[in-house]
């Protein structure tokens, strides 16, 4: 197998693949002020197995286009749209994020949960733009430090892993300098890391390895993310993910 299938191997019977919670994507469309009754398009890009999806599906009145480019991870996502009745507003999208086939202004909402680093938080946003009306809201979920300084050790980990970790501010100043106006930023509390991901993975690690004989990949991906999870409970205070809520500006207003 390779490094890919491994990965999807360990995450793709988990509910989520990244920090996150139900409770979170409730507390965004009560911050953006979302009216449930109107007919919303929405795109939820790197959506994993769809936990957030499959919410706002639940919760709105909306059309979603669900994008990852791992086909594994959305025939799970459909899978669970279908037992849930909830098929007729998702359609899923095999799509890499930084090649999109999507309309300008198409979408009233784009949603990204713990993926947009993939392209990295600045070209994501710049790129995405064109695809929202104008007013449309962007609702993405970014690692970001919330102290202003923070151990070598931390430091040093995770300006390699993403080397576009930096503070709420400078996030926000880079909505503002790309078309967006921010109406709202929060830290993801403790339990979406610990109780919805980490420890879920923790519980799959043993079968996983199992299932992969043991094999050295297996390991140095169980090793490399037991290190991630040991930095996380060591400086917990110090990072997070943030979710940022924007609107697009109408840049033609003087
Ligand atoms: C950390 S997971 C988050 C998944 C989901 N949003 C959640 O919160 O549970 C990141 C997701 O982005 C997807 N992904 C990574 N790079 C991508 C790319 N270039 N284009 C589309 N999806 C990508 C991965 O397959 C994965 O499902």
């Amino acid at each position: 197998m390779d490094d890919y299938q491994l990965l999807i191997d360990l995450h793709k019977d988990a509910n989520r693949q990244g920090p996150g919670g139900d409770a979170e994507v409730e507390k965004v469309l009560s911050l953006a002020m979302v009216d449930r009754t109107e007919p919303l398009k929405i795109a939820d890009i790197g959506c994993g197995t769809g936990a957030s999806t499959l919410l706002l599906a639940r919760l709105l009145e909306a059309k979603i286009t669900a994008v990852d480019f791992l086909p594994a991870f959305l025939e799970v996502l459909e899978d669970r749209a279908d037992n849930l009745g909830l098929s007729e507003k998702i359609t899923t999208l095999c799509c890499s994020m930084d090649h999109l086939p999507f309309a300008n202004e198409e979408y009233d909402v784009i949603w990204s949960e713990g993926a947009i680093y993939n392209i990295g938080f600045e070209k994501g946003i710049t790129n995405w733009h064109r695809y929202l009306k104008v007013g449309g809201l962007l609702v993405v979920s970014e690692i970001t430090w919330i102290t202003d300084s923070r151990p070598p050790e931390l430091q040093k980990y995770w300006t390699s892993e993403y080397p576009e970790i930096d503070v709420a501010s400078s996030k926000i100043a880079v909505l503002e300098k790309n078309g967006y106006s921010p109406i709202g930023y929060f830290v993801l509390p403790e339990y979406c890391w610990l109780d919805n991901y980490y420890r879920p993975m923790q519980n799959r690690f043993k079968s996983f390895l199992k299932r992969n004989d043991n094999n050295e990949k297996a390991r140095a991906i169980v090793e490399a993310e037991n290190r991630e999870i040991e930095l996380y409970e060591k400086y917990r205070t110090q990072y997070s993910y943030g979710v940022y809520v924007a609107r697009k500006m109408d840049w033609r207003t003087p």
